[in-house]
């Protein structure tokens, strides 16, 4: 007999800890973990090597009907594939996090990649993070979370993360400048903008360790199958 598939939807702005949450999570429960973001990501970097301003909406709907994004998992690992190559270590950076907000705001572009994430949920159980994941790509997500965090705490998570894995030219004020840009631009686009869905559970990180958070969720979870 064919196990129920189950989807939980984490979404929240930048730093709050959704990613890191639901690799967890996923790794806990066996299931998933879908980084939509990265896809949002690799479109920036596309349009970077290839010159086109991430603000320019009618050469992005022109980049996005021919551009070959491929999610794969290799050891549990999410890869993103662009255009059959590897991108998945060349997607984090400041100016494809920018980009990616930018590219982001683009319904052609949105409307692409959601049904990608839509056709990846519908056969497997997943925990997907994102911005409008509960709203709109999964609007029947079993367990829907809306992650947050004061924006201070969350750039300093962000800034000690990226100088964890060495990068040294960035300073705080910048990672702050980046976050805070991405908020108003994730919140205020007019198509499936950054919100949290009526049904979601709201959890404020601020002050809250990692592994009391995915406990939170777990007893939402556990309680829903
Ligand atoms: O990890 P971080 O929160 O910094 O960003 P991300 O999740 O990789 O997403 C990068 C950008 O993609 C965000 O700032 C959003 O503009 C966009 N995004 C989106 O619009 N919808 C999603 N479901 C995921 C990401």
């Amino acid at each position: 007999m064919n196990k129920k598939i189950i989807s939980i939807a984490i979404d929240g702005p930048a730093g709050a800890g959704k990613s890191t949450i639901a690799k967890s999570i996923s790794s806990k429960l066996g299931i998933l973990y879908l980084d939509t973001g990265a896809m949002y990501r690799a479109v920036a970097l596309k349009a970077n090597r290839e010159n086109i301003d991430t603000k320019n909406k009618d050469e992005l709907s022109k980049l996005v009907k021919s551009i070959d994004i491929k999610v794969i998992y290799s050891h549990g690992e999410q890869k993103v594939y662009l255009d059959g190559e590897d991108v998945t270590a060349h997607i984090r950076t400041p100016e494809v996090s920018l980009g990616a907000s930018n590219v982001a705001t683009v319904p052609d572009v949105r409307i692409k990649m959601v049904e990608l994430q839509r056709e990846i949920a519908s056969d497997n159980s997943v925990v997907m993070d994102g911005r409008d994941i509960g709203t709109y790509v999964l609007p029947k997500a079993d367990v829907k979370i809306f992650l947050t965090a004061d924006v201070k705490e969350r750039a300093k998570r962000r800034y000690s993360e990226q100088v964890l894995k060495g990068v040294t030219n960035i300073t705080l004020e910048a990672v702050l400048e980046d976050i805070e840009y991405r908020d108003k631009n994730d919140s205020s686009r007019e198509f499936a903008p950054l919100s949290k869905a009526s049904d979601a559970i709201e959890i404020d990180t601020t002050n809250m360790k990692i592994e009391e958070v995915v406990n939170t969720i777990l007893e939402y979870v556990n309680n829903y199958v």
